[in-house]
């Protein structure tokens, strides 16, 4: 069955208000398209639990920091509501940006403490806007959950803590990170790279698991495991790392002595695309 494509607020209020006044649930998948597998397991999470399901597709301007990436990303909406008619999604809701933006935007939803790592830094302004986004897509739904990838650790950290500060009754699910064969992280960017760069792109995966295995092992000191990954982002110069960090798994700072569970995270550019990816682990007990 195909969805129903909609592309105003007005509408898909007006769809969503008797489900929700039946006592049905709603669930909702914010993407930004070019649907892949990893979007495929949120939309089956949110199947799963509800007795609707919304997927949004918005490339959200606000949330890129550089025009040409912006301008870059793939836009697929025909092959993105066949993958949707595939997992019984029940409306698509695809504006554009002037309905989502139609005056300019004076209210920003921003969680300053949770970005001054990891993405945050080189991304300024990134997860202002994701926040502000995904608190516009939540107000025009008004869905009784909502599916995030822990592919994108930093966004669910700051999404969580957004909906906890601002007592918002949405439940957050998490959906673990869906992976080629080899590792890699499956992601719309993926799409950009060349033959030779996709067999390059999988070091960092390769490193996040190593470091993951060794505090699996009982390595305690950040400072040692990241010595030991890190020349392996040196033997391909296409290759340029922003950061491999080792960081609190709830305040996302990073940490040198590791006795609670981390989140190691790295981000790096093969060639023009740039690539993110995480791993969670925890330190053996006793
Ligand atoms: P997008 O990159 O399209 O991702 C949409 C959702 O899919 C996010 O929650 C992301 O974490 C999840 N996802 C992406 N790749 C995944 C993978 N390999 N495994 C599991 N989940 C994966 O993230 C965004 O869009 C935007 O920032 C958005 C939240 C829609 C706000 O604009």
């Amino acid at each position: 069955m195909t969805p129903e494509l909609i592309t105003s607020i007005a509408a898909l209020r007006a769809r969503l208000l008797p489900i929700r006044r039946s006592g049905q649930t709603i669930g909702l998948v914010p993407t930004m398209g070019a649907l892949h597998l990893g979007h495929r397991r949120l939309i089956e999470g949110a199947r799963r639990d509800n007795d609707a399901v919304v997927v949004t597709i918005f490339v959200n301007p606000t949330q890129f920091d550089r025009k040409d990436d912006l301008e870059r990303y793939p836009r697929t909406l025909t092959d993105d509501m066949a993958v949707c008619g595939e997992q019984h999604v029940d409306f698509v809701f695809a504006p554009d940006s002037a309905e989502m933006y139609p005056s300019e935007q004076l209210t920003w939803v921003d969680v300053p403490a949770l970005t001054e790592h990891l993405c945050g830094p080189s991304r300024p302004g990134h997860f202002r806007g994701v926040a502000t986004v995904v608190m516009k897509l939540f107000q025009i739904a008004q869905a009784d959950r909502a599916y995030f990838g822990e592919k994108d650790a930093q966004q669910l950290a700051v999404i969580r803590r957004m909906v906890r500060d601002l007592n918002m009754s949405i439940e957050i699910v998490a959906i673990p990170t869906v992976r080629e064969s080899d590792g890699l992280a499956l992601s719309s960017r993926n799409q950009r790279l060349t033959a030779a760069e996709r067999n390059i792109a999988v070091t960092l995966s390769q490193a996040l698991f190593t470091a993951g295995k060794a505090v699996q092992n009982g390595e305690r000191s950040a400072g040692t495991i990241r010595t030991s990954v890190l020349p392996i982002f040196h033997t391909h110069p296409e290759v340029r790392l922003e950061y491999f960090s080792i960081v609190d798994v709830e305040t996302l700072t990073p940490v040198e002595t590791i006795a609670t569970p981390v989140l190691i995270a790295g981000a790096m550019y093969v060639g023009t695309t740039r690539l993110i990816d995480n791993v969670l682990a925890a330190p053996p007990s006793g």
